[in-house]
């Protein structure tokens, strides 16, 4: 057996798989995310620590967990967790979408340079990355700053809590921008810029490599097997990809999560551009990636604050008869990362009529999105990404309306996945490959994953999202500051 650990933004998961990737269990606990101010978003690496021991735990009441050979994680990217001399969090940690960062983003984009950022780490500043996370913090909290002893990625502080080794992985770290993605190392440049030594980050790994084994006491306290190994997991989009067989070139997947993704598998690194990630891969290469901030966010925005729906699945259904004809919605609810890069921007309702109705309205908020990861692929497509169809994870891939309005904005076939367990599969998986039941990442995935049911776009779809695209584009690709 092996388990995957997705340790998300709302709440952590298992999933208990066996040696052909099928499901056996799961167990999964929450937690909250406080927002102390407006554009913050923090979280306590205890609530992650205390949702891991109560999931394994509740696990572990139904099946023997002895059985477990490995385990692998699956991480909410860019947070920053940092630790003092004694393994105590000096405060929450940031996460991926708190936008504090702005000033910071700006010095490094502006003043320091994109030119020089593309150079040494392969991509440029954004809120939500770790390093401008750490310039506030020493700008801000200077006392903390100089308490840092350790400096990690959320799922990292699972793994060193788990395992008691201090380990990093390329994916994840590829979106700290202190990491120099092609060259898979820190870059010198960056860590002197924000005043942090090597000796304070963690040893890389490869996300499918073991960086130890379940430490004695934690084993002590799950009933895990000392000798199950630990892989160093990924990042969440990176191991969400393996879970789709999303890996090598001409590979593309879209994630319909809180944050929405495109995700385009390359052999060789290429340097990011148009507002996208040029990222290392959970498969061991490399990959691009667009990544929006209030996808399935913006669609339960909608649906919870504002509609205050009983019935989700009824109201997301109806936009199947909608037409939201002339109807715009943008997702910007939390500014947007890709490819705009706009921390400033807001989301809007433009085209409003007498003439529409709830569902329309609705319609427009899925279509807002779909629209939002088109402008992410045709950045994509810009850089040279070439697909044949996309393989689609995340809570909105449970809704066939939503997956054909996909279809038709992409101009692609889009799959779902079998299992449609994304996060954990691919952690799992990672586990799997550790524990030498696979020679690779993508020779695991090419036995495991099953691609369900397809969408195709018809040519009128096409043709009206790419028109309804280009009216997109003209009232939100505007730099708001
Ligand atoms: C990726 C990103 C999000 C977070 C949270 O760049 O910011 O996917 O990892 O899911």
């Amino acid at each position: 057996m092996y388990l995957g650990i997705d340790l998300g933004t709302s709440s952590l998961k298992i999933l208990l798989a066996d040696e052909n990737g099928k499901p056996v269990d799961g167990a999964r606990a929450e937690y909250p995310v406080s927002c102390p101010r407006a554009g913050w978003s923090e979280q306590s690496p205890d609530d992650w620590y205390d949702a891991l021991l109560a999931a394994v735990k509740e696990l572990g009441a139904r099946r023997d967990l002895q059985a477990v050979r490995a385990v692998g994680f699956c991480g909410q990217m860019h947070g920053l967790v940092a630790l003092d001399k004694g393994g105590k969090a000096i405060r929450p940690a940031i996460l991926w979408n708190d936008g504090r960062a702005a000033e910071e983003c700006e010095y490094l984009n502006e003043t320091v340079g994109k030119d020089k950022l593309l150079k040494w780490t392969g991509n440029i500043a954004y809120p939500g990355f770790t390093a401008p996370k750490i310039l506030w913090l020493k700008k801000h909290e200077p006392e903390r700053f100089k308490r840092i002893s350790k400096i990690m990625l959320p799922k990292d502080y699972l793994v060193w809590k788990m395992s008691g080794v201090f380990a990093g992985d390329a994916s994840d770290n590829s979106g700290t921008l202190y990491f120099d993605v092609k060259n898979k190392k820190w870059s010198a440049e960056m860590l002197d810029i924000m005043g942090v030594e090597s000796g304070q980050l963690p040893k890389i790994f490869e996300s499918y490599e073991a960086v130890g084994k379940i430490a004695p006491a934690f084993a002590r306290e799950t009933r895990l097997n000392p000798n199950a190994l630990v892989a160093a997991g990924g990042g969440d989009q990176a191991v969400g990809a393996v879970g789709t067989g999303t890996v090598g070139e001409g590979a593309l997947s879209v994630s319909l999560g809180t944050s929405g993704v495109v995700f385009a598998g390359l052999d060789a690194f290429k340097a990011a551009d148009g507002g996208l990630h040029s990222f290392c891969h959970a498969d061991g290469k490399y990959h691009l990636m667009g990544c929006m901030l209030s996808c399935a966010a913006s669609v339960d925005f909608w649906l919870k604050n504002i509609l205050r729906t009983k019935d989700f699945a009824a109201d997301v259904a109806a936009i199947g008869g909608a037409k939201a004809d002339g109807l715009y919605f943008l997702p910007y609810l939390a500014g947007e990362r890709s490819p705009i890069n706009d921390p400033g921007a807001k989301g809007a309702f433009y085209g409003l009529t007498l003439s529409h109705t709830r569902a329309d309205m609705t319609r427009a908020v899925v279509e807002g999105v779909c629209l939002g990861l088109k402008d992410c692929y045709e950045a994509m497509k810009k850089s040279g990404v070439r697909a044949k169809f996309a393989g689609v994870i995340g809570g909105g891939a449970k809704s066939p309306e939503w997956l054909q309005i996909l279809a038709g904005c992409l101009g692609l076939e889009i799959r779902t996945v079998g299992a449609g367990e994304g996060g954990g599969l691919g952690a799992a998986i990672l586990a799997m490959v550790a524990d030498g039941a696979y020679e690779n990442v993508e020779k695991a995935c090419g036995a495991l994953i099953a691609y369900d049911k397809s969408y195709f776009p018809t040519r009128s779809e096409t043709d009206c999202y790419d028109r309804k695209y280009a009216a997109y584009k003209t009232l939100g690709g505007v730099k708001t500051g």
